[in-house]
């Protein structure tokens, strides 16, 4: 299970410190469903049902995909995409022997990126799994039409049996198309909403196509899940969204999410995602911002340290890293580094996050650590249940209802109106 520790945040909290009688209150809310957006809370209980649904026509169709062609083209956007993505480079940064690539479009209208992805994929043998709940999103639906022009030219009558579909199980013009050509589709649950949905065939697909070990996710996930109904100040995710409310009720209201492993950047785009879609509605919200370290401590670490106090600090770190990486010894030592001589990069990351952490509290920053076990599934489990419970539990404690996002659609109005869409005002 993640482990928090908050003593870097002690000095910043009210005198009362984190309501822990609020998170009691949200949790009850959220599994009673007695809070806002109650239908929209099936996440909890996606790990079981997965398994008794779909979790084996999803392992099935990814070991087709991996033993005859050598990309996968996922078209999706927000919630439909960035589960996957982040999933994946966090396990699996460079491909394994066999592995199929992995592409993302459909998440963005740059021609330039799209382009570069044609060029990227060359002329390999592709499969595509779409994945809209909607089924009506600009972005994806525009790529998945182009690609689905590629397919025909590349499989011929044959092009129908590439196009995986991950959609509504009853509406959309996606299901609908599913349907009609015969393409083997997939659910995203009605009680699931885009950014809660990793644990279905949205986030499973892909991540199985990549190679990671889906059952030992869900697995993991279910225990996670049961693990985090602890009703105590001890639950991490109480500590967590109790420690951000109170941080932003004394104007911290920017948090960034650091950590140290570069190949976490897309799990923080999914966090980012989690947390400003669910939290940022009625003029309220933390706005979520995120740091690569060291990396980012040579750009972005004047800031930290000396500029606005209004930013709080959550860092995620992994306890066993994945591979030993001793500092080779030098015989004459020109390089001044011996003092290193023998000592594994691992140890050197954990010393300088250590010095981080203490420079930036001293300079006002409050900080946070999320500790998890490891870079593998079972930490990618217990990492996804954790932001999740803990992004239900901060909108609860806000007053939000973190499961809708009537904001999205301002932007899709104008856009369509301009495009001249039938019927757009
Ligand atoms: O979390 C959400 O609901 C959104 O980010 C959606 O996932 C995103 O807008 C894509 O929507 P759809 O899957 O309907 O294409």
């Amino acid at each position: 299970m993640i482990q928090i520790d908050l003593s870097g945040a002690q000095k910043f909290f009210t005198k009362a410190g984190p309501d822990y009688a609020a998170a009691s209150r949200a949790h009850e809310m959220l599994t009673s469903g007695s809070g806002l957006g109650a239908d929209f809370t099936g996440w909890l209980k996606l790990p079981k049902a997965i398994l008794d649904t779909e979790l084996d026509r999803i392992v099935a169709a990814a070991e087709k995909i991996r033993s005859r062609s050598g990309a996968l083209v996922v078209i999706g956007i927000g919630g439909s995409y960035l589960g996957a993505r982040g999933a994946i480079e966090l396990l699996r940064p460079v491909p394994g022997k066999g592995d199929p690539e992995v592409f993302f479009v459909g998440n963005g209208l740059s021609a330039d990126a799209f382009c570069d992805t044609l060029e990227k994929l060359g002329d390999r043998d592709f499969d595509v799994n779409v994945i809209s709940k909607s089924g009506t999103t600009l972005e994806p639906a525009v790529a998945f039409r182009i690609f689905r022009e590629l397919l025909k030219k590349k499989y011929g009558a044959a092009a129908d049996e590439h196009i995986f579909a991950t959609t509504d199980a009853r509406r959309g013009v996606l299901k609908t198309l599913a349907d009609s050509n015969g393409w083997e589709s997939f659910v995203v649950p009605d009680d699931v909403g885009g950014r809660f949905s990793i644990f279905s065939a949205v986030g499973l697909l892909p991540m199985a196509v990549a190679g990671i070990d889906i059952r030992r996710v869900i697995d993991a996930a279910i225990r996670e899940f049961d693990a985090l109904d602890l009703r105590s100040s001890e639950n991490p995710a109480w500590q967590y969204a109790a420690a951000r409310q109170n941080l932003c009720s004394k104007g911290f209201g920017v948090e960034i999410l650091g950590c140290y492993e570069p190949s976490f950047r897309f799990m923080a785009e999914w966090w980012k995602q989690l947390y400003g879609e669910s939290e940022g509605k009625d003029n309220k919200g933390i706005f979520p911002a995120s740091v690569e370290f060291t990396a980012d401590l040579h750009s972005m670490g004047q800031y930290i340290q000396e500029g606005p106090r209004n930013l709080m600090e959550s860092v995620v770190r992994f306890r066993r890293s994945r591979y030993s990486c001793p500092v080779p010894n030098s015989e004459d030592n020109a390089d001044g580094l011996n003092y290193l001589s023998g000592r594994d990069l691992a140890e050197i990351c954990g010393v300088a996050a250590d010095a981080v952490r203490e420079a930036h509290i001293d300079g006002g920053v409050p900080n946070l650590v999320i500790s998890c076990s490891a870079r593998d599934e079972e930490g990618l489990a217990e990492l996804v249940c954790f932001f999740e419970l803990a992004c239900a539990l901060s909108g609860y404690m806000s007053g939000v209802n973190p499961f809708d996002q009537p904001g999205v659609e301002a932007y899709k109005k104008n856009m369509f109106r301009m495009l001249g869409k039938p019927g757009a005002v």
